[in-house]
């Protein structure tokens, strides 16, 4: 998830695969947005579908970079960042991360840098500079989890240098990550999603709103956005679709209508 002043739209992407696993929620908005209430999902209109060149299957996140104003989507296997303009049908760029596993989600986390999550037990989030390509950080994120059900999302709070992981299920929930500096990191719970959010089947993604200090949580299962406060109190559902089972398109929400 990233916010920019200059858009006053929202990106939504699922990509879903055959198991049902691989899914991606994005959100761009302004600050200062004309509609009445910027992030309500009640707002959101489905305006476009587009299929992602270059990646056939296997599209697993995506990522808005501001200062460059393109989008990176992360390819979980065989592991790969690519970037695209913004309708996402021009590819720009692309990394070989191959050297990782089972890629699931991306977030920019500032200063230039993405942040890439690793799914199964043992898995780390990984952090690269855009500009050289480099890999400049890795680091454990140890909480239980199998590699069929394990860390599906992945976002950034800058205020905090939290990072905010979704656990698929068994149990679903959201949990905060903060590395130590040496390779490991601290985590705990936010939302147990098994209480919380008790309406849907699995965790796809979320998306930490600085703005608003409360979380957008994608179901692939129940086919949901739901946006929740950190405690885990459900305040607006969307009910949306993806597209299956070539996860490869990226569906496109917008604010109130789609000419804006
Ligand atoms: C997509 O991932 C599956 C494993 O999850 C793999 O078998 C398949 O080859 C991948 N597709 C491509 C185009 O690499």
């Amino acid at each position: 998830m990233r916010l920019t002043q200059r858009r006053r739209q929202r990106q939504r992407s699922t990509q879903g695969a055959a198991a049902g696993r691989r899914v991606a929620l994005l959100l761009l908005a302004a600050a200062l947005s004309a509609s009445a209430e910027p992030w309500s999902l009640g707002s959101f209109r489905l305006c476009s579908s587009v299929r992602l060149p270059w990646v056939d299957q296997n599209a697993s996140g995506a990522a808005y970079v501001p200062e460059s104003n393109t989008l990176w989507v992360v390819r979980n296997e065989p592991p790969g960042l690519f970037e695209y303009d913004t309708s996402g049908t021009r590819l720009l760029r692309w990394l070989d991360i191959s050297w990782l596993k089972d890629t699931e989600d991306l977030a920019y986390i500032g200063g230039g840098r993405l942040a890439v999550v690793e799914e199964g037990p043992g898995g780390g989030i990984h952090v690269f500079d855009i500009a050289s390509g480099r890999h400049v950080e890795s680091f454990n994120v140890a909480n239980p989890r199998t590699q069929e059900y394990g860390n599906e999302g992945l976002s950034y709070d800058p205020g905090s240098g939290i990072y905010y992981v979704a656990q698929e299920k068994w149990p679903r929930r959201i949990l905060a990550v903060r590395p130590n500096g040496d390779g490991s990191s601290q985590w705990w719970n936010v939302v147990d999603g098994d209480a919380a959010y008790r309406g849907v089947g699995d965790i796809a993604a979320v998306a930490y709103v600085p703005q608003l200090g409360q979380v957008f949580v994608l179901s692939q299962e129940s086919n949901r956005v739901l946006r929740s406060t950190m405690e885990g109190r459900v305040l607006q559902e969307l009910w949306v679709t993806g597209s299956q089972p070539e996860p490869n398109e990226m569906a496109i929400y917008k604010v109130d209508d789609c000419g804006a």
